[in-house]
């Protein structure tokens, strides 16, 4: 068998035998296939989309990759959550902290920013000391000491999505249903969760970028889960706008804090909220509607952002910051970037204020790029709200001076105004189970 043959059959809208998928995957994990041929591929795949049994197919394959931890000691209540990525998307360290303090079995494994989104593996390592490198043995006795951790793809865990997904980052091959859908379903059965929800997103800041797209992914992924006998629920979420005020590592830890502390932006709170019962309704059996003031219990007694505290501590990391943000590093430069227009925000494009945060440094702009985890946005005016000259549009946090004005340049380009205040967007779009 040759790649260069899988390549040319896939480019030209072929079927892949299960054979050649294996092969793909194999070889590329073991660096007998090149990442010049990875990336072709992944460019093929893109283009020409693959069946549902390829799909399939090659999301075990990249699941067999590595070791498959089987969590079926720690009982029936192990549950893992994965975003389709989004920008200011820092649900993960609000919602399993908060499933975790509920008695759910929190097992997750996150990945790293992708093109303009972000990561959680990334915004976890900008509290000093994190670590997100496990052993297999680590990540299973923290679980069933205190209920929860969260690590990168670790150890020997999913070897080939670590890899591929570092490729597709700076490939232009990630907005791909069968690529995303294999990646991350891959890394949730290898994680060995007997529960998964999916939050997938849909609009201008996320891959997907239509409710119907994100439908299909949605299902995609949760036909793939089921085959697997996992108990699956997605739920489609709105990504038109960025979500809650800030974009950027250490930026987005402190508002996820905020948020365990009871405050924080509405939307990040209900979007949180909402994942967070949808956790818990699929361990215990039970509605979403039922679930909730249980979340908010936990959110309000405090027992969630204890629950995070844990996880910092068990990981290395120190805990001060999360109760006194002033002791994080400071970025060189603060700007606060003030608007020239009156009227409404009526449309804001969230990928290129994803990108313009990248610019100053939260992100990747090639594979391994180091990250500055001071980097970042607030928006201070988001969809809806009204502005008058001289109104602070956004605050950029950078060590980057130079990239300021392309950055300013930027956010502004991604503002639509008017002067009709906007309906009200929807945040959450379909629950699928
Ligand atoms: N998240 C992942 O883990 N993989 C993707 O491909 C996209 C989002």
């Amino acid at each position: 068998m040759r790649m260069y043959d899988i390549i040319k059959k896939k480019r030209d809208g072929g079927e892949l035998t299960t054979e050649e998928i294996n092969f793909f995957v194999d070889g590329y994990v073991d660096g007998s296939i090149p990442d010049y041929q990875a990336s072709a591929f992944c460019m093929a795949v893109y283009f020409s989309g693959m069946s549902a049994r390829e799909t399939t197919d090659l999301t075990l394959a990249m699941a067999k990759s590595g070791d498959m931890l089987d969590l079926e000691v720690l009982g029936d209540k192990t549950v893992d959550k994965h975003s389709t990525g989004g920008v200011g998307d820092k649900v993960t360290l609000v919602v399993a902290p908060v499933a975790a303090a509920l008695g759910c079995t929190v097992a997750k494994m996150s990945g790293r920013g992708l093109g303009h989104t972000g990561g959680t593996v990334d915004k976890l390592e900008s509290i000093p000391g994190f670590k997100v490198e496990l052993s297999s043995e680590e990540f299973f006795s923290q679980v069933k000491d205190i209920g929860i951790s969260v690590i990168g793809q670790s150890d020997n865990l999913t070897p080939a999505d670590k890899k591929l997904y570092a490729l597709r980052d700076v490939t232009a091959t990630v907005e791909s249903i069968p690529l995303i859908a294999s990646s991350i379903i891959s890394k949730k059965l290898a994680g060995g969760s007997r529960h998964i929800v999916l939050d997938v997103t849909c609009g201008s800041g996320a891959f997907m970028k239509t409710p119907a797209a994100a439908e299909e992914l949605a299902a995609a992924m949760v036909e793939i889960g089921k085959m697997a006998g996992r108990k699956m629920t997605a739920v489609i979420t709105n990504m038109d706008t960025p979500l809650g005020i800030n974009i950027g590592n250490i930026l987005e830890v402190q508002e996820a804090v905020e948020v365990l502390k009871g405050g924080g932006p509405e939307d990040l709170r209900t979007v949180c909220v909402e994942i967070a019962s949808l956790m818990y309704a699929s361990c215990f059996d039970c509605t979403a509607d039922e679930a909730r003031p249980k979340v908010i219990e936990v959110i309000e007694n405090g027992t969630a952002f204890e629950k995070l505290k844990a996880m910092v501590k068990a990981q290395g990391g120190d805990t001060a910051v999360l109760d006194d943000f002033s002791l994080f590093n400071k970025p060189k430069y603060t700007y606060e970037l003030k608007s020239s227009q009156a009227g409404c925000i009526s449309r804001m494009n969230a990928e290129a204020i994803g990108i313009a945060s990248v610019v100053l440094g939260a992100g990747r702009e090639k594979k391994g790029d180091p990250i500055d985890y001071k980097a970042g946005i607030s928006l201070l005016k988001k969809t809806g709200d009204a502005v008058s000259v001289g109104d602070t549009l956004a605050v950029l946090y950078t060590d980057l001076e130079d990239k300021l004005p392309q950055a300013e340049q930027m956010i502004l380009d991604a503002l639509e105004f008017s002067d009709i205040k906007p309906a009200e967007e929807t945040l959450i779009y379909k629950v699928i189970n």
